[in-house]
This record gives C-alpha cells, structure tokens and sequence, in this order.
C-alpha cells in the first residue's frame, strides 16, 4: 500500500541512537562457531556488533536513543504525546516495551504502545505516527526501533549468529511548519505466505516456553537466508521505486538512500537496481550487523549526524524483514 501526501505536514525533527560499549568481532566469534571473519566480510560486509549487558535491557537502549532525538528537536519528555516502540525483542511479553521508555523518560503524559513488524517496524511506526499527527490525534511522536538481538541468538549456528547485534534508533516527528520538511510518500507491505523463512518459532502460544522447546533453541532466530535474500531485493526494489514515483522524483534528486542495514551484496543490489550511485548509499552495517527494527533508525541518525544530508535534501529509507514485511519513505529533511 503507498500513500503520498505532501500536504501531510509531518517532518522529523530530530534524531538518536545508541549502542551498546561491548564489541564482538568476527574473529571472536570464530572462537564460538566454524566460521572466519573472511566468510563473514564477504558474505555479509560485517565486521563486528554490539551486545548488551545481561542487565541492559531494550527499553534501556531505546530510552538513550529516544534521549538524544529529543534533544536534537528541542523537544521535552513531558510534550510528548505518542510513543511508538518497533522491535521483536520486548523487555517483556507485557506490559509494552514503549511503557517502560516511558517511564524511564518521564514522558508523562504520552500514549504508549509496540509494533512487531521485525526489520520494517521503525518505517511502520513513522508511518503510523505520521497518520496519527496528520490526522490531529496528537501533535508530536516518538517513534524508536530497538533491539535486544543477541537475547534470542542461537549462539551455535553459524548460519544466522554472524548476522545479528544490538542497539536502538529515535526519531521525533511534529506537525511541520513554515520552512519544515515533510514525510512526502510512504510504502508497506506484507506477504504472510512466507512467514516461515525468517522467524523465532517459540516463546508465543504455538509453542510456548518450556524446557524442551529451549533445548532445542526454538526461542532463537532461524532462518533460510538464501530465500530471504532473493525476496529482500525485490521488495526494497519496488518499495523504493514506488515512493520515489509518488514523491514525483528522479533517481538523480535523491542525496541519500538509507536502507536495512542487513547484507552489503543486498545493499548493492539495490542501490544497482534503483541507479543510485554507491556514495549516496548510507552503510554502516560493518559495524553493528543487523539490528532489526533498529537499523535504519541508527542509520538515519548516524547519517544525519554525519551530513549526509541537510535541511531541505531528498532523502529515501527502505526496509524488509520478517513477516515478510516491507516498508519505505521518501523525506525531504
Ligand atoms: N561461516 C562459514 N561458513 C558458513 C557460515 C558461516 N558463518 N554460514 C554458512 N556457512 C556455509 C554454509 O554451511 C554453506 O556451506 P556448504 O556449501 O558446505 O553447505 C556455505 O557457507 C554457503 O552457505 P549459504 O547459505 O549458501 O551462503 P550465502 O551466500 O547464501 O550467505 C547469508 C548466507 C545468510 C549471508 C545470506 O544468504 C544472506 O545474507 N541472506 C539474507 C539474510 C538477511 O538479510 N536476513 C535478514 C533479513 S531482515
């Protein structure tokens, strides 16, 4: 489903992120499984992520994310009036991670709730968020993608343990005014027919928490990372170019592309398919592999940060991840 709307009037006004201090590399994890930082680099462009302490949990991560963005838009805990958390990975089933960031922030009189849309969650969030201001429920947002990755790792597989890391990304979306940018064209989707090639198979009501499920690491991340490739490039392909038609843009217009930070071979497909050049493909996966709803969210702050971009630039974020999910915007900053 795309939508554009340039009159919606909703712009970011300031972003964050975080990750956690431990780092393990590559050749630490050779020490764990069969692998080698050479398979992994070339494989994937990973060369280390971040994990979290046993007592740093997601709502923790989030919360120093969300700390920043609202710094950088000038904005107080206490103005807030929706907080919209995107992750897999909640400090707990119930109540919503977003409560506990509210909390921990003071956001006092915020309305709190999760999405579970795996990687594509944080530009499902801007697009709910955007909607609601839009609309007039709410002048601002909140809107964080966090993840707690290496909770739910098979620490023994090869196949899908060099992938994953840790870390979360916020943003605060207003009501734009004179001079403000604008969230121009949004994207998502989902293909429920292929929920079984990326998923956590236990810890809900098909098959619960009990010893046996854990003994067979059914509470972590599996995989079929072939499958998942192939669809992954299609769908950022057509999420992309669908935003950037109902933006009325050109390829060349475009000063950044910032997509899921999950493969660099699926990174340069897309960015060979969209005719965008390499330079203008924000990559940061090398350092923190995939993170999941926090991706892009860390992307785009990390972008931002780094003038990637500027005040009035066309920029373009696309994701996918499990579900199959797919989601996109075009900005213009
Ligand atoms: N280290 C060393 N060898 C490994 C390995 C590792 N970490 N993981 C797998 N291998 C082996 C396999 O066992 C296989 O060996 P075999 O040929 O003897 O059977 C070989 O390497 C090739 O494996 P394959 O799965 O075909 O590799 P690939 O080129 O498809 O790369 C991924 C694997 C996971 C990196 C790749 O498929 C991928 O990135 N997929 C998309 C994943 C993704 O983006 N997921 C998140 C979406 S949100």
């Amino acid at each position: 489903m795309t939508e554009s709307n340039s009159s919606s009037g909703v712009f970011v006004a300031g972003t964050g992120s975080y990750v956690p201090e431990k780092v393990l590399t590559n050749d630490e994890l050779a020490t764990l499984v069969d692998t080698s930082d050479e398979w992994i680099v070339t494989r994937t462009g990973i060369k280390e992520r971040r994990i979290a302490r046993d007592d740093e949990f997601t709502s923790h991560m989030a919360s120093a994310a969300a700390r920043k963005a609202l710094e950088q838009s000038g904005t107080s805990a206490e103005e807030i009036d929706l907080i919209i958390v995107a992750t897999i990975t909640p400090d707990t089933p119930t109540p919503a991670t977003a409560c506990h960031v509210q909390q921990q922030l003071g956001a006092t009189k915020a309305v709190a709730f999760d999405i579970s849309a795996a990687c594509s969650g944080f530009l499902y969030a801007m697009k709910i968020a955007k909607r609601m201001i839009a609309a007039g429920a709410f002048e601002n947002a909140l809107i964080i993608g966090a993840e707690k990755l290496s909770a739910v790792t098979n620490w023994s597989d090869r196949t899908t343990c060099v992938l994953f890391g840790d870390g979360a990304g916020a943003a605060v979306l207003k009501k734009s005014g004179e001079g403000d940018g604008d969230i121009v064209a949004t994207e998502m989707g989902s293909d429920g027919t292929l929920t079984h090639l990326l998923n956590i198979p236990g810890g809900g009501t098909a098959c619960p928490i009990n010893s046996e499920n854990v003994d067979k690491n059914l509470q972590t991340l599996s995989m079929l990372g072939k499958e998942v490739f192939k669809h992954a490039v299609t769908r950022m392909k057509q999420a992309s170019e669908a935003v950037i038609e109902r933006a009325g843009w050109s390829p060349e217009d475009i000063a950044c592309v910032i997509p899921h930070q999950a493969n660099l071979r699926i990174i340069d497909a897309i960015a060979d398919r969209l005719a965008v050049p390499n330079e203008k493909v924000f990559v940061n996966l090398h350092k923190y592999g995939n993170t999941s709803a926090a991706a892009v969210a860390i992307a785009l702050d990390e972008a931002h940060r780094e003038g990637k971009f500027k005040r009035g630039d066309k920029i373009v974020l696309v994701v996918f991840g499990a579900g199959l999910t797919w989601a996109a915007a075009a900005i213009e900053w």
